[in-house]
C-alpha cells in the first residue's frame, strides 16, 4: 500500500491523493511555508508589493513573476544559502487589472521587463520553526532582468551573427528571457536555460531572404506583432529593424551568485535552441559534462563535454578556472536506437517482446571549438543555429525534452519527455521505441546509461523508466512495478535527486484533470518505478524548481490561478494570500513537523 510505505522505500511520507484544491497539499505530518512571493522585496530598499500601484522601479527590486527553476548554493554557516530563482515569463492579464493587449503602456512593458530574469536572495533555515526565511542581504541579493548586462563567451562570441547596431562587438547582450529550468554547477554557479525566446520578437514574417527566413522558422519565429508588443518600446525586439538581436537569446546563461559583482555569461559552446536547462556532472577523468534538452515537439537531447578538467576547491583560482569550462569542448546531439520490432505502447497493454522499451544510442558530434562536424555549417553556424545543424545529422526526434539531469549517485541520466500530442498525427513521425506512444498526452521518463558509466562516452544504452498517465490505463509503464501501488503522474517536467539517488519529478499540465504536483520514485532496488506523490500545487499552477534537501523540499509554484476565464479582473485563485487577493507565483518550503529526514 502507498500509505504504509514509511521507511521501507526510504521515502518517509505517505502519498498525497490527486485533488483540485486551491492550496499546496502536503503529506500527513508535514508543514509548509511560503518563502518568497511575486513582489516580495529582494534588494534592500525595495518597496512593499502593491498590486494596484505596481511600478517598474519597484518590480526591479522585487521578486519577479512566474518563478521556475530554484537553486540553493551554500554560503556562510550551515543552514544558510543563496537561493536563485528563474522568472520565466509574464502573463500580463494577471499582472494588470487594466490590461489592454492592443495598447500596452511603456510602464507596463517596463514592469514586464523587470519581472523577467532571475532573483538571488540569501535565505536561512530557522531550526525551531523549520521555516526557510529570506534575508534582505546587501551583499548577495540581486535582481537580473530583461535589461541586465550579459557577456557572450565561447566560440561564437563576437560572431557577425551576433552583432547589432547597439553592440557592434557581438559580445554584450542586454537581458535574459524565458529562463525555464537550470542547474547548480559543482563550482557553485547557476546555469539557466533561455527557452521560448521567440515569442518576444516581432515581424519575422517581413524577412524575405530565404536562408534567414528558414533559420527564423526553425526557431518558431514568423508573423508580425509580438504578443506583448515590446517592439513598440525597444526596436531590438523588431526583427525587421534589428535582425541579429534574436540570435542573442536561446542560450544557457551562467550566473555566479557568490560574486555579486560578476557579469553573467551566455555560453555559446552549449548551442542555441529552446533550452530547458543544463545540468553538469564531473566525469571520472575530471572533465565536465552538461546535459540539455530542447523543449519542442520532435526536438532533440544534447550534451557538451569540456576539454579541460574541473579544479576542486573554492579558491578564487579554482572557481575562475571552472567558470570557463563550458566555453571549450564538444557539443553532441543524441540518436536513440530501439531493440524491439514492435515499439508502440497502446490499448493492448503489451510491452515489447523483451519486456522493455530500451536500446542503445550514440552522441553525434556537432562542433568543437572552431571546428564543425556538420557538412555545410561553419562552427559559428552550428552554435547559433544548432537546431538546423542537428537536423542534418539525423538525431532522434523526442517528445519535448524538458529537464535532462545526471543522477550523482549512479551517473545515469534522466530525461523528462513531457508530452507530444502530435506524435502519430498526419505527416508527423509515429511511435518509436524511445517515444512509444501516439498522441502522447502524459509524457514519459527516459533513463540513459553512458558506456562503462563514463559520462564523456559517445555511446550509451537507455530504457524508459516511466510511461506516465493513469496507472489503470494499459498504455502506461512504471518501471515494471505493480501499477496498483503507484500514484498517477502526467507531464513530467523538472527532475531532481535526493541524497539517496531517488528521482523526484515535478509536473506541468497534468492531463488527468487534477492539479500538478511533485513525485518521488526510487530508481534502484525492489521499489524501482514506485511513483509516490509528495505534494500538489494550487489550481492552474505548475510545479517547478524542486530542490530536495535531506529535511526540506522547495518548490516553485508557477502561474497559480491560470485557468480558463481567469484574469486579474476575475481571479479564480487567491493563493497564497487568501481572501479576495490576486494569485502570486511563489516559492514554498515543505518539511517534516518532527524536523526529520524526508528520505533515507
Ligand atoms: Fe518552460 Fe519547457 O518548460
Ligand atoms: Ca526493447
Ligand atoms: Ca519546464
Ligand atoms: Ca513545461
Amino acid at each position: 500500500d502507498l500509505g504504509g510505505g514509511r521507511r521501507r522505500d526510504g521515502l518517509n511520507f505517505a502519498a498525497v491523493a490527486p485533488n483540485t484544491e486551491d492550496r499546496v497539499v502536503t503529506p500527513e505530518g508535514y508543514d509548509q511555508g511560503v518563502v518568497l512571493r511575486w513582489g516580495d522585496p529582494v534588494v534592500p530598499g525595495a518597496p512593499a508589493f502593491d498590486f494596484d500601484r505596481q511600478t517598474a522601479a519597484a518590480q526591479a527590486k522585487q521578486f519577479g513573476y512566474n518563478c521556475d527553476f530554484l537553486g540553493l548554493v551554500p554560503v556562510g554557516r550551515h543552514d544558510e544559502w543563496v537561493l536563485v530563482a528563474n522568472h520565466e515569463y509574464t502573463s500580463e492579464e494577471f499582472l494588470f487589472k487594466n490590461w489592454d493587449a492592443d495598447n500596452p503602456t511603456r510602464e507596463q512593458t517596463e514592469i514586464a521587463w523587470a519581472a523577467h530574469g532571475l532573483s538571488v536572495v540569501r535565505v536561512e533555515r530557522d531550526r525551531r520553526s523549520g521555516k526557510l526565511v529570506p534575508k534582505l542581504d546587501r551583499r548577495y541579493n540581486r535582481r537580473i532582468t530583461a535589461t541586465s548586462e550579459f557577456k557572450v563567451t565561447g566560440p561564437a562570441a563576437g560572431s557577425k551573427l551576433l552583432k547589432t547596431s547597439a553592440d557592434p562587438t557581438g559580445t554584450k547582450v542586454l537581458g535574459t528571457l524565458n529562463n525555464c529550468a537550470g542547474g547548480v554547477t559543482p563550482w557553485g554557479t547557476i546555469l539557466s536555460g533561455e527557452e521560448n525566446f521567440n515569442q518576444y520578437f516581432a515581424n519575422a514574417g517581413s524577412v524575405t531572404d530565404p536562408v534567414t527566413k528558414a533559420r527564423l522558422a526553425r526557431y518558431g519565429l514568423s508573423g508580425a506583432a509580438s504578443t506583448r508588443k515590446w517592439e513598440r518600446f525597444d526596436k531590438r525586439f523588431d526583427v525587421a529593424q534589428e535582425p541579429n538581436e534574436v540570435n542573442r537569446f536561446g542560450w544557457v546563461v551562467e550566473i555566479d551568485p557568490l560574486d555579486p559583482d560578476s557579469t553573467p555569461v551566455k555560453h555559446t559552446a552549449l548551442g542555441r535552441f529552446k533550452h530547458e536547462g543544463a545540468n553538469v556532472i564531473i566525469a571520472r577523468d575530471g572533465r565536465v559534462v552538461a546535459y540539455m534538452g530542447d523543449d519542442e515537439r520532435f526536438d532533440y537531447m544534447y550534451k557538451f563535454v569540456s576539454d579541460e578538467k574541473y579544479k576542486p576547491g573554492n579558491s578564487k583560482h579554482a572557481r575562475e578556472h571552472n567558470k570557463k569550462l563550458l566555453d571549450k569542448g564538444t557539443l553532441y546531439v543524441a540518436r536513440f536506437t530501439g531493440d524491439s520490432p514492435v515499439a508502440e505502447i497502446d490499448g493492448s497493454g503489451k510491452l515489447p517482446a523483451d519486456g522493455e522499451f530500451d536500446g542503445t544510442g550514440e552522441w553525434i558530434p556537432l562542433a568543437s571549438g572552431t571546428r564543425s562536424f556538420v557538412p555545410g555549417f561553419t562552427a559559428e553556424e552550428v552554435y547559433v543555429f544548432t537546431r538546423l545543424a542537428a537536423d542534418a545529422v539525423g538525431p532522434t526526434k523526442m517528445d519535448r525534452p524538458e529537464d535532462v539531469e545526471p543522477n550523482p549517485r549512479n551517473r545515469r541520466v534522466y530525461a523528462a519527455l513531457t508530452n507530444n500530442t502530435d506524435r502519430g498525427k498526419a505527416g508527423k513521425e509515429g511511435a518509436t521505441e524511445p517515444n512509444p506512444r501516439l498522441n502522447n498526452r502524459h509524457g514519459h521518463v527516459l533513463e540513459l546509461e553512458e558506456r562503462r558509466g563514463d559520462n564523456t562516452a559517445t555511446s550509451f544504452s537507455w530504457k524508459l523508466l516511466l510511461v506516465c498517465g493513469d496507472p489503470t490505463s494499459p498504455d502506461t509503464y512504471f518501471g515494471g512495478y505493480d501499477k496498483t501501488q503507484v500514484s498517477p503522474i502526467s507531464c513530467p517536467d523538472n527532475v531532481a535527486f535526493d541524497n539517496q539517488g531517488n528521482l523526484w519529478i515535478s509536473t506541468d499540465g497534468n492531463a488527468l484533470k487534477s492539479n500538478d504536483g511533485l513525485f518521488a520514485v526510487p530508481v534502484e532496488g525492489p521499489y524501482r518505478g514506485r511513483v509516490k506523490q509528495f505534494l500538489t500545487v494550487p489550481k492552474g499552477a505548475e510545479t517547478c524548481g524542486p530542490v530536495i534537501e535531506d529535511d526540506f523540499v522547495l518548490v516553485a509554484v508557477q502561474h497559480p490561478g491560470e485557468v480558463d476565464g481567469a484574469s486579474a479582473a476575475n481571479p479564480l485563485s487567491h493563493w497564497p494570500d487568501g481572501g479576495t487577493s490576486q494569485p502570486r507565483p511563489s516559492v514554498v518550503a515543505v518539511w517534516k513537523k518532527d524536523k526529520g529526514r524526508i528520505c533515507g
